[in-house]
Formats: structure tokens, sequence, C-alpha cells
């Protein structure tokens, strides 16, 4: 039977799809990183006293990046060169999604709505992380291996999540309302196809890793279909939504330590 467990259980218990699954993963969350110190670094001086949550938030994303290594490490596996066609984050960047890298790497500090760009790119890219480490811990919380690693993983993008409703909100009450709607609807209008189409490649690497009948290629690539349909047909519009979240200052204090992993 297809599931999405018996594919990720597929997936980990192979070395070859397991190395290219964490090295895929620590590569989007470095690079989020990078994005994230860099935001911090250039955060204009009206909004000072954000610049610390975003570096908690790029420190996370740095973590994550690190636990992924230290996962294949433990199995002793080498990272594997990422697929451009697989790289999630830089696919959105490259689609003018969140802030350009050239500006990043400059040395002008933000603006206002620039912080607000970065925020509209958190709130839908860090609901798309929350939902996919939701399902790993749905299956795997008590995995031997992987378990732990995913419980805080997805402890972490669920706060993530939360700062950036509760930062977005604040810019809302400020006035930007009608900025952040504008920003969010493209951004996730954008990130659902390059989520499709970073899928569909991931797939097809498994597929030749792993040896995947025809039949089973098509069927999950229908699948992934099945969700970009029903995404732009108006599940998008979870993705833009915008509410207080339960935990207040989800980023407020510095990041938790891993030191099992790093
Ligand atoms: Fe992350
Ligand atoms: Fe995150």
């Amino acid at each position: 039977m297809l599931s999405a467990k018996s594919l990720f259980q597929e997936i980990l218990d192979h070395d070859e799809s397991f190395r290219l699954f964490c090295s895929i993963a620590a590569s989007g969350e470095s690079q989020g990183g990078w994005e994230n110190a860099r935001i911090a670094a250039l955060v204009p001086r009206s909004e000072l006293a954000l610049a610390p949550k975003i570096t908690r938030h790029g420190a996370d994303e740095d973590k994550h990046g690190r636990i992924f290594n230290a996962l294949m490490k433990k199995r002793g596996l080498e990272p594997v060169e990422v697929p451009p066609e697989t790289d999630y984050t830089m696919l959105l960047e490259r689609h003018g999604i969140g802030l350009a890298h050239e500006k990043l790497k400059a040395e002008q500090p933000l603006t206002v709505p620039d912080i607000i760009t970065y925020l509209a790119h958190s709130r839908v890219t860090e609901q798309r992380a929350a939902e996919q480490m939701q399902m790993l811990r749905k299956y795997f919380a008590d995995h031997p291996d992987v378990g732990r690693a995913v419980r805080m993983i997805s402890s972490d993008e669920d706060n993530h999540l939360a700062y950036a409703h509760e930062e977005l909100l604040r810019f809302a009450r400020a006035g930007h309302g009608r900025l952040i709607q504008r920003t969010l609807r493209e951004c996730a209008l954008a990130e659902i196809r390059v989520y499709r189409d970073v899928s569909l490649a991931v797939m097809a690497h498994m597929g030749r890793v792993l040896g995947w009948s025809r039949a089973k290629s098509a069927a999950l690539a229908a699948g992934i279909h099945a969700v970009y349909l029903y995404e732009r047909l108006g599940g998008w519009r979870r993705m833009v939504g915008l509410r207080m979240p339960e935990r207040r200052d989800a980023l407020g204090g510095p990041a938790s330590a891993a030191p099992e992993f790093a």
C-alpha cells in the first residue's frame, strides 16, 4: 500500500535515499539560517527589537541543518550534492519570493516593507515546514534513529510559524495590512508551484535510487499533482490567514541547544 508512512519508511530504511533526503533537508535549513542571519544584521533601526528573534530564527535553522548532517554521520554517510531542481529554498528565491540574495549580500539596511516580505515568506514556508514535520512526527516520533530529531525540529517549526503570525499581526495593526495580504498571496501561489515541482523532482530521484516501478512512480506523481490542484483551488488560503498564536513570543530567548547532534 502506498502511504506517506510507507514511503518515508522506505526512504529512511535505505542508505542512499536517506542520504539524499538528509542532504536536501540540511541544505535548505542552512540556507534558511544564512538568510535569517543576514536579515538580522540588516534590520532597520525602527525594528531593532525584532533582531534577536530573527537571529534566533536563523540559529534554529542552522541547528536543523546540523541535525540532518549528524543523522547522516551517525549512519556513516557523507552528504551528497543537492540536485538544483530539488532545492526548494533556492527555487523560491529565484522566483522572486522572499528577499533576494543580492539584497542580503549588500550592506544596505533593509526597509520595513522588506521586513514584511521576510515575515510573509516565513509565514508561508514555515507553514509548509510545520506541516511536513507534523507528518513526520505523527509516524516517526518514536523512531530509534530519527525520533528525537523529528520531535525537536517539529516543535521549532511550530514556533517559527507562531512567530510569523504574531509579528505580521503587529505590522497589520500598524497599518500595513494591504501590503501583507498582497505579499502573502503572491508568496503562497508561488510556493505551491515550487513545492509541487520540488516534490516531483525529489520523488524522481528517490524512484531511481530505490528502483521503483513505473506504476509506483506514476501513482506518486499523480498524488503530487492532486495536492497541487487542491492547493491551487483554495488550499493555498490556509497559508495566508493570520491569527494570534496560542504561544506568544515563541522566539523570545536563545535557541535551545542540541548537544547530542551538534
Ligand atoms: Fe527548519
Ligand atoms: Fe523554520
